[in-house]
């Protein structure tokens, strides 16, 4: 018999780190399974699910670019995924057989927070697009105060506010960040290849935390202006080794050893 396995789809797919992560994870454990990088066209979705369905080894799917609003209609939707983020980044096979859709990058990005007590406390949002989305529903969970949210789009950031139930405000992408708990950049700015993100820190308590979901480069200018302040600081390695260890534990019932990860990023960079 073929080994279990489980992959990550996207078009373009080369390039994703999954492999590496879900990788180290199968040898640490002993696992006898296999984790693919599987380039999958958009045209091909629909019976690439089909297919799926039907193999026996196959444990699940972390979903990548361009497919994760498109698989919706392909799994079924029990945790409300397409209500709540409108995106799923992980189908597996439940208990009964069925192929569920989840999205695992809300809780990815939370599990680093759980160190910080965020609860009531301002915080300062930049993005309102789909990595967006995933971070303002979690946020929305840990119950933080009023948020700002910066994003280029007033208007639909004004309206995903709204959505998520939290208080707070929309605006422009400001130079001066308000003095916020936690400062979070949901976009792609800072990433290599792409514009800046420059922001003034200046008006952060000193117990402020810095996220950045951009990981490439690891350090990005946000992170820098977080370090020249001595600030907390979360990158983005945190972040996608987060939201593949919840999506770990669907596909093979087991949790991935975390107290690894500085090894996983060193193999990461
Ligand atoms: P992702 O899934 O990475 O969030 P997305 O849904 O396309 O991708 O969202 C991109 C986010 O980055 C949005 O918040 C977008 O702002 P708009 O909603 O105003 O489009 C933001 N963004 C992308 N490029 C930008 C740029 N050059 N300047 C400012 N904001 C930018």
């Amino acid at each position: 018999m073929a080994l279990p396995y489980a992959e990550v789809i996207g078009d373009p797919i080369a390039h994703s780190k999954s492999p590496k992560i879900h990788g180290f994870w199968l040898k640490a454990l002993g696992i006898e399974a296999e984790y693919r990088a599987t380039h999958v066209l958009p045209e091909a979705l629909p019976a690439y699910f089909t297919e799926r369905k039907a193999d026996p080894d196959w444990r699940g799917c972390n979903i990548t670019v361009p497919h994760k609003i498109a698989a919706l209609e392909h799994v079924e939707d029990r945790e409300d995924v397409r209500t709540s983020i409108g995106a799923t980044n992980t189908a597996f096979r439940d208990a009964d057989g069925a192929l569920v859709g989840t999205n695992t990058d809300a809780a990815g990005f939370a599990a680093p927070l759980a160190r910080f007590d965020l609860t009531g406390k301002p915080v300062t949002v930049i993005g309102a697009g789909g990595a967006g989305r995933a971070v303002l529903y979690a946020l929305a969970g840990i119950g933080v105060g009023p948020v700002t949210l910066f994003n280029r789009d007033v208007e639909k950031a004004t309206a995903l506010l709204s959505s998520f139930g939290l208080a707070g405000q929309a605006l422009p992408i400001e130079q001066a960040v308000p003095p916020s708990a936690l400062v979070v950049n949901a976009t792609s700015l800072g990433m290599t290849g792409q514009p800046p993100l420059d922001l003034d820190l200046s008006a952060l308590p000193e117990d402020a935390v810095v996220y950045d979901i951009v990981y490439a480069p690891l350090e990005t200018g946000l992170l820098a202006a977080a370090r020249a302040r001595g600030l907390a600081k979360i990158d983005g390695l945190e972040m996608l080794i987060g939201q593949a260890a919840v999506a770990f534990e669907r596909f093979f019932g087991v949790v991935p050893p975390r107290k690894r990860d500085g090894e996983l990023r060193d193999i990461l960079l």
